[in-house]
């Protein structure tokens, strides 16, 4: 199954459904946030499940146990394939949230069938990747976000959901941590220009994603993809090999003159690398891959 999340960054719900039409299941699952289910609701994770794509409902819910518990188990009745909640929330929402994914019919979470199973993935949010040292002081964390990530996937970790987002470079912190069925799903990536960025127009940046910078800068081995508003990205393959399962891509699909070539093209390479990654060596996996 595809390790690919394409996010559905658009405004408008027509919008969203007349691409996600010109996209395949079979390349692709989808990630449908906060702007979009707030303009669309769940008709609109309705329509996209039954095109055939899994839905990511990246909602990061954060709240009281007993109301996280209630949200997940209904995104569970909507049967997305993934949702994820807050780790700050503490030890006691995210018991809830994964009690209440157990109790749905088909809700219940199994991290060791390789992502492919009938059930809903929970995972966590550690630190969000806007949030600097200064920011984390600002609201009561004397930490490096770094130590605060380790801390609180460990959390995520022990209470039993079924693994994290994080930015590339939280990649190593968190496989050194986690078993390999624990997942993780990151965002930040950028392809190499010569690889799958046919765009044939050149990427703007948005301007809508204060939230997506990514840390320090470019490194120079960066892809030659336009990083937009990313500020340090990996190419699927780096970030396959450094133990990514599952990479979620916005603008170098949503813009791509022509996305399904562009989803092809990212699915070879992640391919390619999910091999050498198993002849390798290269992260510690023992996934069925
Ligand atoms: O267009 P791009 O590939 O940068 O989109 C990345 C997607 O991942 C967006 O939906 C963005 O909000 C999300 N994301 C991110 N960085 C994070 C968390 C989420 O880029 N740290």
């Amino acid at each position: 199954m595809t390790r690919l999340i394409t996010a559905l960054d658009f405004a408008d719900p027509a919008e969203i459904r007349a691409f996600a039409a010109r996209l395949d299941p079979a390349l692709t699952r989808v990630k449908v946030g906060n702007e979009a289910f707030t303009t669309a609701g769940p008709a609109l994770v309705d329509d996209l499940q039954a095109s055939g794509f899994d839905v990511f409902l990246d909602l990061k819910y954060h709240d009281i146990p007993n109301t996280v518990a209630n949200a997940v188990a209904r995104a569970a009745s909507l049967g997305v394939w993934m949702t994820n909640v807050h780790a700050g929330g503490g030890r006691r929402m995210l018991e809830a949230a994964r009690d209440a994914v157990e109790r749905v019919p088909n809700g219940r979470m199994a991290a060791d069938d390789g992502g492919d199973r009938g059930g809903m993935f929970l995972i966590g949010v550690t630190v969000l990747t806007s949030l600097e040292r200064t920011d984390l002081g600002e609201v009561g964390l004397d930490v490096e976000p770094a130590e605060q990530v380790a801390r609180l996937a460990t959390l995520v970790r022990d209470t039993g959901l079924d693994g994290v987002v994080c930015s590339p470079r939280e990649l190593p912190i968190v496989r050194a941590l986690a078993p390999a069925s624990f997942l993780t799903v990151t965002p930040g990536i950028r392809p190499r220009a010569d690889a799958s960025n046919a765009t044939g127009e050149e990427v703007k940046s948005s301007g809508t994603q204060a939230d997506v910078a990514l840390g320090e800068e470019t490194p120079a081995s960066a892809p030659s993809a336009p990083a937009d508003d990313q500020r340090r990205t990996l190419t699927p393959r780096e970030a396959i090999l450094a133990g990514a399962d599952h990479l979620v891509v916005g603008r170098p699909v949503t813009r791509a003159a022509d996305p399904l070539a562009a989803l092809h093209a990212l699915v070879d390479e992640i391919d390619a690398a999910v091999f050498e990654r198993r002849h390798t060596n290269a992260v510690p996996r023992d996934e069925a891959e």
